[in-house]
């Protein structure tokens, strides 16, 4: 068994399309054990608590220090025993001294096809504005280990999604999820927790689709 905590910050749609293949046998040995959130009294929470998943709520604005906030994560997260942090959906940055205490260990899910539309800001539905107002024609999503750089980590896997006339950033997130990232995330999951990813520098080898 590989313990997996998922760090959470909304409705967490991502968190659900885990919960669901891990019950479907599609994580390998990746068993979720805890699900930690930026803030309470989201959604995401209730989706764990309905799966029998413990959770807890580490906010960064209950700590005057940034350093104790990670400190509070890191101990959480030994606490839980993880070997996997997932990010879904999380929107706080994580410091470096997390990044530090588990190394390419930690993997993020990006509403974009990094590097377009990335790095500090953003997040959520400003990535698909961000995307709309360029006019691209094909977006997507992206999972990459986690680093200092803020959504520069090595890239594990992407998936392209076409942008269509008329979309707007609330259509194109929709797309982009059901498209690419309900799909993306657990197969990424279920790749590490098989390790069938080797890490050279800032690539990714993946020994098998
Ligand atoms: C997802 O689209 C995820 O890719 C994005 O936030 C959304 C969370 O939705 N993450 C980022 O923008 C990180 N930079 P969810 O809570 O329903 O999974």
């Amino acid at each position: 068994m590989l313990k997996i905590a998922v760090l959470v910050s909304g409705g967490g749609t991502n968190l659900q399309a885990l919960i669901d293949s891990e019950r479907a046998g599609a994580l390998g040995p990746g068993k979720i054990v805890k699900v930690i959130a930026s803030r309470a009294g989201v959604y995401a929470l209730e989706r764990a608590e309905k799966a029998g998943i413990p959770t807890s709520v580490i906010a960064r604005r209950d700590f005057t220090d940034a350093a104790d906030y990670g400190r509070a994560l890191i101990d959480e997260l030994h606490a839980c025993g993880a070997q996997l942090i997932v990010l879904a959906g999380f929107l706080s940055i994580l410091g470096e001294e997390v990044i530090r205490a588990f190394p390419n260990r930690i993997i993020n899910i990006h509403p974009a096809l990094i590097p377009s539309f990335c790095g500090k800001g953003y997040y959520g539905l400003k990535v698909h504005e961000a995307a709309l107002e360029k006019g691209v024609k094909v977006t997507g999503a992206t999972v990459h280990f986690v680093n200092e750089i803020p959504d520069g980590g090595a890239i594990i896997l992407q998936k392209a999604v076409p942008v269509e006339e008329g979309d707007t950033p609330e259509r194109l997130q929709k797309r982009v999820m059901e498209q690419a990232e309900w799909q993306l995330l657990p197969q990424a999951v279920r790749l590490f927790c098989e390790g069938k990813i080797k890490v050279t520098g800032n690539i990714t080898h993946i020994t098998e689709g």
